[in-house]
């Protein structure tokens, strides 16, 4: 097998900055990496990870916006490029609420943007779209799922139901990426992942969040229902797990075979669901445990469990992927949900500076 040439959307991600880590380490392929460095996306990230992607000979970094239009100038500069793995987006469900307009330039125009350039790449094999599980709308919670019934996440080829702007462009993308495999014979597939962690992560998310409560005695607001008695609840995946997911489909090429100008899509589900107050827990206790190796002033958690329809309308109590298809195709996390938690708390409790938003 030749080396790959990957063009990595949103390099500068928390998600893209992982997946490049991951390739250069455990491939010889190449990547070029594009962003235009969002509020959220920041070259620091790439600075701070353990191999130096600015003096690797196999990654480049090419600023650039993808909600323009693809110039043949650059076009031509990524002749080279077998893979597209778009993962760039803007991804927080409440700045979709504020400002949905951002989010149909960035998801919808800035996914077929890449598409019309997949069509100008002569070495393409796959583009590979990047999505969430929220294109599916709210989960029933387990104590509302009849009996007997044995519903378990939403399956690759269920409807579509979004309920917030974030969730209905990521949607729209799924769709422009099927019409360019359908009427160009582009090559695709979908990926869907449920709540990604690990190092690096924007402080806005709920993980660092935690971590942030407890070191500095604020108060974490939990989503629950109305009557405050269940916390919303997802799956969990590691970062480093996800990019290993697309690294085992990119070798396996399940869809070899499948019916022409089809797009398969597949879910990237951690191993283990839990409750946001049970994660909060998890995410104390280990707080408090490493603080105190390490001489850290610490303090019990404290949170409010907080309606969460009239607290932020367009969030969903429970999101749920059913994972069964990667299992079947033999995949599974390669590292356990409860010792990479562990060791991104570790890492963030060693890296303080990224509990702040000043580090991006
Ligand atoms: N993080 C999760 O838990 C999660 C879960 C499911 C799906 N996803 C999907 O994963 C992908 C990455 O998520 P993330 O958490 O890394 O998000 P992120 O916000 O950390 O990273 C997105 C990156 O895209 C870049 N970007 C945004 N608009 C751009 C544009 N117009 N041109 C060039 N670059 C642009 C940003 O600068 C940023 O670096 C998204 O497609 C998201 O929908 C994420």
């Amino acid at each position: 097998m030749g080396k790959r040439v990957f063009l990595i959307t949103g390099i500068a991600g928390f998600v893209g900055h992982h997946f490049l880590e991951h390739i250069l380490k455990n491939t010889d392929d190449v990547v070029v990496g594009i962003d235009s460095l969002t509020y959220s996306g920041s070259l620091e990230r790439l600075r701070d990870i353990e191999i130096d992607p600015f003096h690797h000979p196999r990654f480049k970094y090419l600023s650039y916006d993808f909600r323009q239009p693809v110039g043949a100038n650059f076009a031509q500069e990524l002749q080279d490029v077998t893979h597209i793995l778009h993962i760039g987006a803007e991804s927080h469900v409440d700045h979709s609420i504020s400002d949905p307009m951002r989010f149909v330039m960035a998801n919808v125009v800035g996914t077929t943007n890449m598409l019309e350039l997949a069509k100008m790449l002569p070495n393409l094999e796959l583009f590979v779209y990047f999505s969430t599980d929220e294109v599916f709308g709210p989960a029933p919670l387990p104590a509302d799922i009849p009996a007997g019934d044995d519903w378990n996440g939403y399956r690759e080829d269920d409807t579509h139901n979004p309920k917030n702007p974030y969730a209905a462009t990521k949607s729209a993308g799924e769709q422009m990426v099927t019409s360019f495999a359908n009427t160009y014979g582009i090559p695709c597939i979908i990926t869907r992942q449920m709540n990604i962690f690990g190092e690096r992560q924007h402080p806005e998310k709920f993980i660092p969040k935690v971590i942030n409560a407890v070191l500095n005695n604020t108060v974490v607001p939990i989503h629950a229902t109305p009557d405050k008695k269940q916390a919303g609840m997802r799956h969990y995946i590691h970062a480093r797990n996800v990019a290993h997911a697309h690294l085992f489909l990119l070798d396996k090429k399940p869809w070899i075979g499948a019916p022409p100008r089809s797009v398969p899509s597949y879910h990237i589900v951690g191993e283990v669901e839990i409750d946001n107050l049970s994660l909060a827990h998890i995410i104390a206790d280990t707080v408090i445990r490493v603080g105190e190796e390490k001489g850290l002033k610490t303090h019990p958690l404290r949170y409010d469990m907080v309606d969460f329809h009239s607290a932020r309308p367009g969030h969903d109590l429970r999101y749920a992927l059913n994972g069964g298809k990667m299992r079947e195709l033999g995949w599974s996390p390669p590292k356990n949900f409860h010792d990479s938690m562990v060791k991104t708390i570790e890492w963030s409790l060693n890296s303080p500076r990224w509990l702040k938003n000043s580090a991006l």
